[in-house]
């Protein structure tokens, strides 16, 4: 039952300590030098290494039902994959189709959910609006441990949020004490550019980001963050890709409105030449929304995170096989969009963002668990070494190196845009509720060893 982490070097948001650190059962019980263990505890040696909160992923989508099909990925191999590369935690979506009823999309997503390997939780999508939808928000952030929804301002005659439904969804969280959170694009600007670009016989990816351009996403974020203002409601704003909607949030920050900004692995690393492959497969592979973006865009959104207006790093991690992004052969509009990355987002940032200098060990904690988890109200369970926080631990080797690649990663979708890409610092050994399920390169993940995990509401829920 104890498990003993011994000479590493603890890094938490605040700081960084030589430290062993004693686990028992799901939890952290001691962190000191030299500590006593029992005789029957396991010893993990951690020297030289780095000993952090397990990484937090506030963006995936598992068993997802989209654009005709259902994502690759389950929760359980999505979630094995996560704890694979030292991800402890996701915050998936709850989608419900327009008109179902969000306490039966709820349940549904959380029987599919059963089968996780790690720790999970919810954002719940507004799709529509109605009394019930009014009245299940409330159910959900006082019996259900949902604090934060999520607006689709994107996803026409699909699962778009028009502006009534934002007014309506973000004034019910200020209620309730949640969070509301968007995917910023203009859907019917993107809509419109799509059948433009079709009727010209522009029908493959290509065409993706041309349906897509920055000023399409900076609009739907300045009207996100107008509406928060006006409504004095904090907004966080997912995947931001570009410099005009960081430019938005950062504006709204200085002027003293609570905006908070996810940045994605991919959009960090990944530039938009990849649409310009004659390869149907690798081209429709990397049709995700917002789009990859420019190396000036991705320059951007390092200074973003750099400078405390990026708080989050997530994956959206939403496979597809090739079968299924074929789909879309004849018509780019029809490739299910979502890439992965579950597995790679702490490693990559790792070597892009700390090997570089740009972010210290301490700053890659805050925005790989410590941000997400204050934001999302599971601070200090998860996003802390400490007594009394989850063990939820990842052991740190800046030294160890690995080469990502379709062929040995645990997701499924049998791609990875991350392909070749040599990266210096992985997760040597994965604690998830004091259990080892990564160690040495051997996954040990359990179907159904995931928990949920409850988010309390921002303040006592007294609106009915
Ligand atoms: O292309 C993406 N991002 N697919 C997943 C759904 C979403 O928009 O987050
Ligand atoms: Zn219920
Ligand atoms: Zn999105
Ligand atoms: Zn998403």
């Amino acid at each position: 039952m104890s498990i003993i982490i011994r000479g590493g070097t603890v890094v938490n948001a605040d700081r960084a300590f030589k430290a062993d650190v004693l686990c028992f059962g799901d939890k952290i019980v001691a962190v000191g030098e030299n500590l006593d263990a029992p005789a029957s505890a396991t010893v993990i040696d951690a020297s030289g290494q780095y000993v952090m909160p397990g990484g937090i992923d506030p963006h995936t989508h598992m068993n997802l039902p989209f654009m005709g099909t259902v994502t690759a990925d389950d929760f359980f191999t999505g979630t094995a994959a996560g704890l694979a590369g030292g991800t402890t935690t996701i915050i998936d979506f709850v989608i419900p189709s327009p008109q179902q009823s969000l306490m039966e999309a709820y349940h549904q997503w959380r029987g599919w959910a059963q089968k996780a390997a790690g720790d999970y939780t919810f954002h719940v999508a507004i799709t529509w609006w109605d009394e019930s939808v009014h009245r299940d928000m409330g159910t959900l952030v006082r019996d259900h441990g949902v604090n934060s929804f999520k607006h689709f301002m994107a996803y026409k005659n699909a699962i778009m949020a028009d502006d009534e439904t934002l007014v309506k969804s973000f004034r019910r969280c200020l209620e309730l004490g949640a969070i509301p959170t968007v995917h910023a694009e203009n859907g019917e600007l993107v809509y419109q550019l799509q059948q433009d670009l079709i009727r010209q016989g522009l029908t493959g990816p290509s065409s993706h980001p041309l349906s897509r351009p920055p000023a399409v996403e900076a609009e739907a974020a300045n009207r996100a963050i107008a509406i928060a203002d006006v409504l004095h409601t904090p907004v966080y704003i997912v995947h931001v890709s570009c410099q005009e909607s960081l430019e938005a949030i950062t504006r709204a920050r200085a002027n003293g409105q609570r905006v908070y900004g996810e940045a994605l692995a991919g959009h960090l690393i990944i530039d938009d030449s990849v649409y310009q492959s004659e390869d149907f497969e690798f081209a429709a592979a990397h049709v995700m929304s917002p789009p990859f973006r420019s190396k000036q865009h991705q320059a951007a959104l390092w200074h973003g995170l750099q400078g405390g207006n990026l708080h989050t790093t997530a994956t959206d991690h939403c496979t597809f096989c090739a079968e299924q992004k074929a789909a879309g052969k004849n018509d780019f509009s029809k490739i299910p969009n979502g890439c992965g990355g579950v597995e790679d987002r702490m490693a990559v940032i790792w070597d892009a963002g700390v090997n570089t200098g740009r972010l210290t060990p301490s700053e890659f904690v805050k925005v790989t668990s410590a941000n997400a988890a204050q934001i999302f109200n599971i601070y200090p369970r998860k996003g802390l070494i400490a007594v009394g926080s989850d063990a939820d631990i990842v052991v740190w080797d800046p030294q160890g190196t690995r080469t990502i690649s379709a062929k040995t990663q645990h997701n499924k979708g049998g791609f990875n845009v991350f392909e070749g890409r040599t990266v210096k610092g992985i997760p040597s050994t994965t604690l998830a509720a004091g259990k080892i399920v990564w160690h040495q390169g051997e996954l040990r993940a359990v179907e159904g060893a995931g928990r949920h995990i409850d988010r309390p509401a921002f303040k006592p829920v007294t609106a009915t």
